[in-house]
């Protein structure tokens, strides 16, 4: 669908070429009723929870090894301005374990949707969230903190991202896979006319980038989807040489750095940039983050047993775990039946930025995409390489990001105005971020292309792997 075709049904009265940002402004957005009425709560929360507590908790959130080291002075700091979004005693009482007898694993029929996500394909399965594979931003918000404690920031902000790129932003739904007819305006009935949303295995937009851990490039044959069984193979090469037997950080990270270089000189349509690139990343570090058995940096292990059944990766033979050549068929992804612990304590995205940013200083993955003629068209220049600077810069790269990939979305102007006020400004406020939106009044359009190519460089309008969405 193309956004003129949009804007004329339905915002007749809005200026098309950056829909939220005209005329109502970042600064309209941040002082919405809702996202002040979020931001205060969050702050009187945090208020009501007692220094010591708080720090001891966080402290042990986990932070492996390099991470601690990674963020060692400037970490206190960092959740010192999560405001809000640190949790409560009663959240985090003890480890619960899984599988739970009220969600029983089920495979999923032929109708249901399943994606490159194996920790949403698992919730379905165990019908945390509908089975079918369409959900809304709600029901995933709730399943990923009740299943793998995910702070409700960094779910609000994927699933949000989900729902304006590939979902339905009135009704909050999206498909967890492809493009389906049951997600749109009028639950699809309109989507004849208006285009299907693309789900949130939709290329080149906010969630789904190249060099996935096991998914393929969408370049490559189209399909971005599919568990590719050599890709986990390599994976677990990593977990033997890398990672004491283990999925941890640093066998994800040698993994991620090979990923990029094979995906790299395989596609000819790379696209590797801010945000998507971050997401890609960070989907690495949720690997020993969210599946390790236990809490991740306290105890809590990437085991084979895990990680194998979060990911339906089934070894061909059993018992051979150590030889690196084991391959692997798929099967659907479920908790794993021996039984496994929840981390403790809520994933907030500080931590997940501290995670993408100690894989990003790994592999130091220069940002960007493949141009014409085999050029390469740069990202953003200057990331900074603390993590709260660097939180900020990704929440400004969500933003300069949106507006040119809105169309493929059946988008009203105020409802996305809303759910970014409701479900991602609140975040951003509470990070400590400065905000430096351009003020969409006036001069607003030519600040806006400064300041979009400060967040995500050139290459989010130039490189050619970035733009099924492009409008002309
Ligand atoms: C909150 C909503 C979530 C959304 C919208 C979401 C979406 C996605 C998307 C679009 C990808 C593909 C990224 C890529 O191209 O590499 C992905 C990958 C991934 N996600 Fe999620 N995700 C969510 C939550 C979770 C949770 C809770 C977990 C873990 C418990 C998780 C674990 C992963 C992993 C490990 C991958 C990498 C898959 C691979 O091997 O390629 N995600 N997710």
């Amino acid at each position: 669908m193309r956004p003129s075709t949009v804007c004329v049904a339905f915002l007749a009265s809005f200026a098309c070429s950056f829909p939220w940002l005209k005329p109502e402004g970042i600064e309209t957005l941040l002082n919405h009723p809702e996202a002040q009425a979020e931001i205060t709560k969050r702050l009187t929360e945090h208020e009501a929870i007692h220094a010591n507590q708080r720090e001891t908790r966080q402290l042990n959130t986990g932070l492996v090894g390099g991470l601690v080291t990674l963020l060692d002075g400037t970490l206190s700091a960092v959740l010192d301005n999560v405001l809000g979004l640190i949790p409560t005693n009663e959240a985090v009482k003890g480890l619960k374990r899984f599988p739970e007898e009220k969600h029983p694993y089920q495979a999923p029929g032929p109708t249901d949707q399943r994606g490159p996500c194996p920790g949403l394909n698992t919730l379905a399965n165990h019908g945390y969230i509908p089975r079918n594979g369409i959900a809304t931003i709600g029901q995933i918000n709730a399943a990923t903190a009740a299943v793998f404690n995910m702070g409700a920031d960094l779910s609000s902000l994927l699933a949000t991202g989900g729902a304006i790129d590939g979902g339905d932003i009135i009704s909050q739904k999206m498909s967890i896979g492809g493009a389906d007819d049951r997600v749109g305006v009028l639950n699809g009935a309109l989507n004849k006319v208006l285009g299907t949303p693309s789900g949130i295995a939709g290329h080149g937009k906010f969630n789904e980038g190249d060099a996935s851990a096991t998914r393929e490039d969408f370049y490559l044959n189209g399909d971005n989807i599919s568990f590719k069984p050599e890709l986990f193979k390599q994976l677990h090469q990593q977990a033997i040489s890398k990672g004491n037997g283990t999925y941890n950080v640093d066998a994800i990270k040698e993994h991620f750095k090979n990923r990029y270089a094979a995906s790299k000189a395989a596609n000819k349509q790379f696209y590797f940039n801010l945000p998507s690139s971050a997401v890609v990343m960070g989907a690495y570090y949720f690997i020993p983050g969210f599946f390790s058995n236990g809490t991740i940096g306290a105890g809590g292990i990437a085991n084979e047993a895990s990680i194998t059944s979060f990911y339906g990766a089934k070894p061909t033979k059993e018992g051979q775990w150590s030889d690196p050549e084991l391959t692997y068929t798929h099967v659907p992804e479920r908790i794993p039946e021996q039984g496994w612990y929840r981390r403790a304590t809520p994933m907030t995205i500080a931590e997940a930025v501290g995670g993408i940013l100690d894989v990003y200083l790994y592999a130091l993955p220069p940002m960007g995409g493949s141009g014409a003629d085999q050029s390469w068209v740069v990202g953003p220049a200057n990331i900074p390489n603390n993590p709260q600077a660097f939180s900020c810069f990704l929440y400004n790269a969500i933003y300069a990001n949106f507006p040119s990939e809105l169309f493929n979305s059946v988008v009203l102007v105020e409802t996305v105005v809303n759910a970014l006020s409701g479900l991602i400004a609140p975040g951003y406020k509470a990070l400590g971020c400065t905000v430096n939106f351009p003020d969409a009044t006036g001069t607003g359009v030519s600040q806006y292309d400064a300041w979009s190519k400060m967040y995500v460089g050139d290459a989010k309008y130039k490189a050619t792997g970035s733009g099924w969405y492009k409008t002309t």
